[in-house]
């Protein structure tokens, strides 16, 4: 296996318009921000710029259109050192793009989706899969093309003798399955915030989901934003506060994280080590506007969780 990871997912920039008049206006009126800045987005994509941040050997298998931001994204995950053999080019879409009107509190987020959602089974190249020692999928319930498809990628990917890990994000749908649940026999780590969870177990209080969604198969690890995260195994409970930070934009820490906890369950470390270097990379990665401007290295994550402290 010459690969650690191979990420199933989305791949397409975010513009953040930041400071001044971010609130639009209708009635053709102009109004001034005070930047605007293309950076790297996309679950999938965030994800694997921080898995190679910290040292891994990783390839992202996702779609971009022939167009300027598809450039922009590949030339961005090369940079960072990702493999980009699994990137396919539609030529009849537009590469998606979401423009984040971001605030000092709060932010919206407006997206074309163009061609996220658009990878599916027959794109993924199954020797690149079956090369990697871990398989991630990003945004599960955007990837309407690919998951009728990763039942049967997870279970070849199992076979081959890898690991998977499932980041479901928010479910636009509000069903919250999209056959996810059919999916957990072949899913290793579940990786959804607080109230993604809750959603998906059709639980309101979160310990009674977290065992729920276990008992589906999965280690179940919990984001829990400036509260920290929990992971909840077979026989093993382990809950840990966040490393402090001054937050400058949040924006990717939920794919900083699960790059953080893949890595170290890579490298072999116990839950509650993978749970501790997962907070840190989620911690340190929101010092900077954008998901990947700020991820750390591994020796950056262990300096963190020594010094108790991101900031
Ligand atoms: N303000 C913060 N202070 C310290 N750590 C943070 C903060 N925000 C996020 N983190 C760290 O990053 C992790 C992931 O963040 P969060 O819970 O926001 O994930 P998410 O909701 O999946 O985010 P995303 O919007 O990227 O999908 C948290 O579990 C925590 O470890
Ligand atoms: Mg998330």
């Amino acid at each position: 296996m010459d690969l650690d990871l191979l990420v199933l997912g989305d791949v397409n920039p975010d513009l953040v318009l930041r400071g001044g008049e971010v609130v639009p206006a209708f009635g053709q009126a102009e109004r001034l921000v005070e930047e605007a800045r293309l950076t790297v987005g996309g679950s999938g994509a965030i994800m694997a710029c921080g898995a190679a941040r910290l040292g891994l050997h990783v390839a992202v298998a996702g779609v971009v259109g022939d167009d300027l931001f598809g450039a922009y994204m590949r030339d961005r995950l090369v940079a960072r050192g990702v493999d980009v053999r699994g990137l396919t080019v539609d030529a009849d879409r537009a590469t998606g793009v979401t423009v984040v009107l971001a605030s000092s509190d709060d932010r919206a987020m407006l997206t074309a989706p163009g061609t996220t959602g658009v990878l599916n089974g027959s794109l993924v190249d199954l020797d690149l899969l079956r090369s990697a020692r871990h398989v991630h999928v990003s945004s599960y319930f955007l990837q309407r093309g690919l998951r009728p498809d990763l039942p049967d990628l997870l279970a070849a990917a199992q076979r081959a003798g890898a690991s998977t890990s499932v980041d479901p994000n928010w479910d636009p749908d509000g069903e919250w399955d999209g056959g996810l649940r059919a999916l957990m026999p072949s899913v290793d780590v579940l990786l959804p915030n607080e109230v993604e969870a809750r959603q998906l177990a059709h639980i309101s209080d979160l310990d009674a989901a977290m065992a729920a969604l276990r008992d589906r198969g999965p280690l179940v690890v919990v984001k829990a934003g400036a509260d920290g995260a929990i992971a909840l195994g077979p026989g093993e409970r382990v809950s840990l506060t966040a490393v402090p930070v001054d937050a400058v934009d949040t924006t990717g820490a939920g794919d900083s994280f699960d790059a953080g906890f893949v890595a170290a369950m890579l490298g072999g470390e116990p839950l509650e080590r993978c749970l501790a270097i997962a907070n840190a990379c989620g911690a340190l990665s929101t010092r900077a506007v954008g998901g990947t401007d700020a991820q750390p290295t591994m020796q950056e994550a262990l300096e963190a969780i020594e010094r108790g402290s991101a900031a």
